[in-house]
């Protein structure tokens, strides 16, 4: 069967439910992941679970070592990823509240390690990323969203921004002219370290706030945590059907 290993973003610092078996310290060549990958059994399934901003959150977006986490999951056995994480709506349908399956990504940012591929190589390589995220995990968290009777989208673009600011309207006015419809600080270059390291790779993404420019107010972390606190319960359920389909 499956390991699954499971990225949880801001507001998913641990899983309650989650019995710990190990904690492992791993180190890798690109230095220390964000926490201990913890291994454990969740929903009846074996399962690793890494938080992305560490335990307690205090690693920025910007400043998450990508590398290192995807490495350190790959090295403790994970064979498919889900990543939850928290994002701004941009199109209509993305109201607060509302889950999403990406299926595309645009990659707005800048100075992030985002490759194994780099320093001294024996050739170089493209990889294939024209459909960024696994197909088969896609429709698993489909069909569980369905099953647990969430407001969801199968399909969306997601933008993922720098941080750790939020965006300008115009920001977000052009990233919807390009076609994005959620925004997020994480979604790179998460996304294309799994693929570089032949691991499935599929987000469940947690509309918190409308992006900016599309509601009235500003937007405030008081907001966004109190969606946070209601959509949890929600991902915890959806990711245990996934785990144990
Ligand atoms: N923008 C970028 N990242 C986010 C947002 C947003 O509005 N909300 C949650 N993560």
């Amino acid at each position: 069967m499956t390991v699954y290993a499971i990225i949880g973003g801001t507001g998913l610092t641990q899983l309650q439910g989650l019995t710990i078996t190990a904690a492992l310290n791993i180190d890798t060549p690109f230095g220390a992941p964000s926490a201990p990958v913890l291994r454990g059994e969740y929903a009846g399934r074996e399962v690793l679970f890494l938080a992305r901003h560490g335990h307690p959150h205090r690693i920025p977006p910007h400043q998450v070592n990508y590398r290192a986490n995807l490495w350190a999951l790959k090295e403790a056995g994970a064979q498919a990823i889900v990543a939850v994480n928290a994002v701004g709506g941009i199109h209509m349908a993305m109201g607060t509240g509302h889950f999403c399956v990406p299926h595309q990504i645009i990659d707005y940012t800048s100075g992030r390690e985002h490759t194994y591929f780099a320093g001294e190589l024996e050739h170089v390589t493209h990889i294939d990323f024209s459909h960024p995220y696994d197909e088969a995990l896609r429709s698993k968290l489909c069909q569980a969203l369905a099953a647990e009777r969430c407001e969801f989208s199968s399909h969306g673009v997601y933008g993922a921004t720098q941080g750790p600011r939020l965006e300008t309207v115009a920001e977000i006015a052009r990233m919807e002219r390009d076609g994005c419809d959620i925004v997020g600080m994480t979604g790179m270059p998460e996304a294309v370290l799994a693929r570089e390291l032949t691991l499935p790779y599929a987000c469940l993404s947690l509309v918190v706030n409308p992006a900016a420019g599309k509601s009235n107010e500003l937007i405030t972390m008081a907001q966004i945590e109190q969606a946070l606190v209601e959509g949890m319960d929600k991902v915890k359920a959806v990711l245990a059907r996934v785990l144990s389909a």
